[in-house]
């Protein structure tokens, strides 16, 4: 084979690398290595691995619980036990297949991040392993919400959010990226509402669902969605989950779900998983998308009423290559999935938009990047993490975002676009329902672009900051909104900024500094009246210059926003903008209000940075 050509000379280029393609299984989709080995996860594949995962489950709104059975096929290398990662689940007995009834099993102590290991007792004959079980209303995956909590106000709503770490407190499962498995599900839901997952959808029947996913995906791909829900049709292969008061608005807003999907495949190859959807959440799930497959699940905090922030959903469908196909083996190698989409994501933002529009998106992540540099701590702006011990929501920065984009950006600009996008090409194809280390990724570049052996990759990777080979961009645009923020004469300045779009406005804003006093805040405010913005990402900047500059008359729809948007990437730099300015009670007062709301993965940030103990 081609890839271990000159392995052992590549691996002299590398750091700590000795001999990963041989030690890393990637035809059978999963990782053998005890080196490589995933620090975040019990599992032992090299023993017994699972292929396929068949859920029996009970939804119960009352009890706020999943209960029933995960059945696991697994392929057994002659072992004696196999270990699979829980959290905060109350497992009643497991069966086996050759046992024909219960055996035994122990759950390990618990680790803070990691949860627990369930160890059961198998034999070199054991295919099949069934876990009997039951969620708690506190699963740190599964948030259960009240009608309240919904658009509708009629009907409760649950959604999960599995990445990084979060399947196994719904799922007893071997909770890594790197092995791969396939599913199918039974769900049982109260009358009325529907059940959706990142599967195909084979029956639904008297509150029945049933789903089936054939392609070979990381567990923390598993998603589910509950609620009472309208589905419609985008196109051939598109359409739009949405509670019926919300449809309209989305459906507009995702019109050009259709044309995405042809412009991804036009860059790098054919879209692998037949049918892609958009469900449009409560607001209250905490990120803006996440790429479940078929099935991305997004914040209605983008539907602007202007497709102006659906790049969002370009970066979604992006790790339908970047991501879904292609896998970090680890969580240490997260920007292998995040670098990639997003320089995926500016690629079809270009197709669709122009280049002047994937610009501004490219210098709006320039800018947060550099203020990660600046906050973070150097051994966290590598690109190649090193998280054991730690969760791996603290790899979750700009710097796989960001940076992993600009280094991708730099490869582009020095090979030139053809090759680029003809490498990239050959890349999904090749690790297609694969996983890789960053490791793997540079032998593989090194071999199939080896100018790339020449552009310091490995101080991209390995060393913290900013490489000097840093591509930089220059916004015209941005340039002419730096000098209407400058001038400040706002009121002469409509015919100008009329026709400006969202990234233009938020350029605007993030540009204000301390040289603007409060009048000048009142005089924006009045003309373009940010406070009340219906745009999320505008408010959200808005609010943050606001509490800055204590502009007060801002503080009444920020904290309307606080308690009904539970998006944590707004919600962190508001709460910390608050906390630098003295104003910690304030934040303190809104959050007490606003948590109820919260799903796990923002009350678990936001408890820390208000040091509140739960
Ligand atoms: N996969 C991520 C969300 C994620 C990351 C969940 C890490 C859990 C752990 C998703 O694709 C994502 O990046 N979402 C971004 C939007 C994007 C346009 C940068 C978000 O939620 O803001
Ligand atoms: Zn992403």
């Amino acid at each position: 084979m081609k890839k271990i050509i000159n392995l052992l000379a590549f691996c002299t280029l590398l750091v700590g690398c000795t001999n990963q393609y041989e030690s890393n299984n990637i035809e059978n989709n999963q990782m053998e290595s005890n080196e490589n080995k995933d620090v975040h996860s019990y599992a032992d594949f090299s023993r017994a691995n699972t292929t396929h995962i068949f859920l029996d489950l009970v939804a119960d709104f009352d009890k706020k619980t999943l209960s029933g059975m995960a059945a696991h096929t697994i392929k057994n290398n002659k072992a004696t036990e196999i270990i699979f990662d829980t959290k905060d689940l109350n497992i009643t007995k497991v069966v086996t297949n050759d046992k024909g009834g219960e055996v035994e099993f122990t759950i390990g102590k618990e680790d803070e991040f990691k949860g627990s290991a369930l160890t059961v007792a198998i034999t070199p004959n054991t295919t099949r392993v069934e876990i009997y079980y039951s969620t708690n209303p506190s699963s740190e995956a599964v948030q259960w919400l009240s009608p309240q909590q919904t658009a509708d106000k009629t009907h409760p709503f649950l959604f999960t959010q599995g990445e990084a770490i979060l399947t196994r407190s719904w799922i007893p499962n071997q909770d890594s990226p790197g092995n791969k498995i396939t599913y199918s599900a039974k769900i049982k839901v109260p009358d009325s509402l529907t059940a959706v997952m990142s599967a195909n959808t084979i029956s639904a029947k008297n509150g029945v669902f049933e789903f089936e996913m054939k392609q070979p995906i990381p567990s923390y791909l598993i998603a589910l969605a509950i609620g009472k829900l309208d589905y419609k049709s985008l196109g051939d292969r598109s359409g739009v989950y949405a509670e019926p008061s919300m449809m309209k608005a989305c459906y507009e807003e995702f019109e050009e779900l259709e044309a995405m999907i042809d412009a991804a495949e036009k860059l790098y190859g054919p879209y692998a998983w037949e049918q892609y959807d958009v469900i449009v959440l409560p607001p209250s799930f905490p990120f803006g998308g996440m790429e479940n497959p078929r099935l991305t699940f997004a914040t209605p905090t983008i539907i602007a009423g202007d497709k102006s922030l659906t790049s969002l959903i370009a970066h979604e469908l992006a790790h339908s290559w970047s991501g879904n196909l292609a896998t970090n083996a680890t969580w240490d190698d997260f920007w292998l999935n995040e670098g990639f989409t997003v320089y995926f994501e500016r690629r079809i933002a270009e197709a669709l938009y122009g280049r002047d529009y994937s610009e501004m998106l490219a210098l709006l992540g320039f800018q947060d990047l550099t203020h990660t540099l600046a906050d973070l701590p150097a051994e966290d702006t590598r690109l190649k993490l090193d998280l054991e011990g730690r969760s791996p929501d603290d790899g979750m920065s700009d710097i796989a975002y960001e940076k992993g984009y600009f280094m991708l950006r730099m490869i582009e600009e020095k090979v030139g676009r053809e090759k680029f996008d003809s490498f990239l090409k050959t890349y999904f194809e090749y690790f297609k329902f694969k996983n890789l280390t960053t490791e793997e990724f540079l032998v593989y570049i090194n071999e199939e672009l080896p100018a790339t052996q020449n552009m310091n990759l490995k101080d991209w990777i390995y060393k913290p900051g900013l490489p000097e080979n840093c591509p930089v961009i220059i916004s015209d645009k941005f340039t002419k909104v730096d000098e209407v923020r400058e001038s400040k004469k706002f009121v002469q300045t409509p015919a100008v900024t009329k026709d400006w779009t969202t990234h233009e406005w938020l350029h605007f804003i993030r540009g204000i500094d301390t040289s603007w006093k409060l009048v000048d805040y009142t005089s924006a405010d009045e003309l373009f009246d940010f406070t009340n913005s219906t745009n999320s990402e505008i408010a959200a900047a808005w609010f943050e210059k606001s509490i800055r500059a204590s502009y007060q008359p801002a503080y009444e729809a920020l904290e309307a926003f606080l308690i009904k948007v539970g998006r944590r990437k707004f919600l962190t730099p508001l709460y910390r903008a608050m906390i630098e300015t003295n104003k910690k009670s304030m934040a303190k007062n809104i959050y007490q209000k606003a948590r109820p709301n919260y799903h796990f993965v923002s009350t678990n940030t936001m408890d820390a940075l208000l040091e509140i103990n739960q």
